[in-house]
């Protein structure tokens, strides 16, 4: 039985170090840890602003809520993503209006956005699915041309870049996610980066009660939560992101150890794309593609063969639409996004982390060929 986790955080001595450091101070949350990371951050992707967060939802919602996005308002996303990226606009009361996916890049169709613009359509929220930033510049003449926002949930794709442009630096505001399956991680935590001002502030008032810089710890200027990130997390996420070059490194060359064996071993399975011209791909998760002929089923039973072998793999990521609360609220119902769905059907994350041996990646190809073969 082997024992080969999906995911794996890299914790150092030096992030030890840090967090007990904070434990021995008498400042826990609102302390000195919190700006440095925020400073860390919005120095590694070029941003202005960085607001922290407990956790990468938390930082949608509050873009969405600094974005005025409300009652009615229509926002287009994606459907093949984490539940997370559609959800925070139903928070506002406001609706996810989905758009396919292209199937290689596995991004929001650029092709089919303005069809689904409609007179209510305030925001479009592009995903950067698996660390590949979507098709940023076509994204932002479309906002431009119809007077919308554009928030990029950039929760995967820490790292990733467009044109020498950080993932989430692109639109009015982009958010990143610390849970240990990410790049870097702070236990639980989220960010929001932005160059205005103005929704800088209202996050910064919003994660702490709707409370104004220097009011009393009792006086809330607006509707506020807490959405605060304690300093231990903060001083977790300074080593990680002082560490990020090492870590995107070592990503990259588990990812290249995969990709090669994949050719060699299994040469029809689908990998990730290359990403596009002009775009890099921040590695988050290893995600590949059965060939069509493997039915929904099989997919899954080779994901519970590689289980009972004690390699952790998980079917990234069944639609958005499909999930039973869609489906009740909204009316989706199955076609209504064929490419989400086929890829969806056919996908499988592999075990993937930074100190991923080789050996363990040669075992997993063993054990996935295997399988296959003898479901020929
Ligand atoms: C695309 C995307 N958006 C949002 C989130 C939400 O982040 P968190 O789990 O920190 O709330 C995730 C996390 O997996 C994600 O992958």
């Amino acid at each position: 039985m082997y024992n080969i986790s999906l995911s794996k955080q890299d914790i150092t001595e030096r992030e030890i170090s840090a967090v007990t450091d904070v434990l021995r101070s008498n400042a826990l949350s609102l302390g000195p840890k919190l700006p440095e990371f925020e400073s860390k951050i919005a120095g590694f992707v070029g941003a202005k602003y960085a607001v922290a967060v407990n956790s990468g939802t938390s930082a949608l919602h509050l873009c969405v809520r600094a974005l005025g996005i409300s009652d009615g308002d229509e926002v287009i996303t994606t459907p093949f993503s984490f539940i997370a990226s559609s959800n925070c606009v139903i928070f506002e009361r406001a609706k996810p209006v989905f758009v396919d996916i292209e199937p290689d890049t596995l991004n929001i169709d650029v092709e089919q956005i303005e069809k689904a613009i409609t007179p209510k359509t305030k925001a479009i929220i592009p995903v950067h699915v698996f660390g590949l930033p979507a098709n940023m510049t076509a994204i932002m003449k479309i906002a431009e041309k119809h007077n919308l926002v554009v928030i990029e949930d950039s929760c995967e794709a820490l790292g990733a870049k467009v044109d020498n442009k950080s993932a989430g630096t692109i639109g009015d505001c982009g958010t990143f996610a610390f849970y240990p399956n990410k790049q870097i991680t702070t236990g639980e935590g989220g960010i929001i980066v932005t160059d205005r001002e103005d929704v800088a502030q209202l996050a910064i008032s919003m994660r702490n009660q709707g409370r104004d810089e220097g009011m009393g710890w009792l006086a809330h200027s607006r509707l506020g939560y807490n959405y605060r990130i304690s300093d231990i997390n903060c001083a977790l996420g300074v080593v990680q992101i002082e560490r990020i070059d090492e870590i995107l490194a070592a990503r990259e060359s588990v990812a290249g150890k995969y990709n090669s064996l994949i050719s060699e071993e299994i040469p029809e399975i689908i990998p990730l794309c290359n990403p596009p011209e002009g775009m890099s791909r921040s590695w988050f998760v290893y995600v590949v593609q059965l060939p069509e002929r493997f039915s929904v089923e099989q997919r899954d039973e080779i994901i519970k063969h590689l289980r009972s072998t004690g390699i952790w793999c998980n079917n990234y990521f069944p639609p958005i639409h499909l999930q039973p609360f869609y489906v009740n609220e909204f009316g989706y119902q199955k076609g209504d996004f064929p490419v989400t769905e086929k890829v969806s059907e056919h996908t499988i994350a592999l075990p993937f982390y930074n100190r991923l041996a080789d050996n363990d990646v040669e075992i997993i190809i063993k054990e996935l060929k295997k399988k296959m073969n003898g479901m020929m």
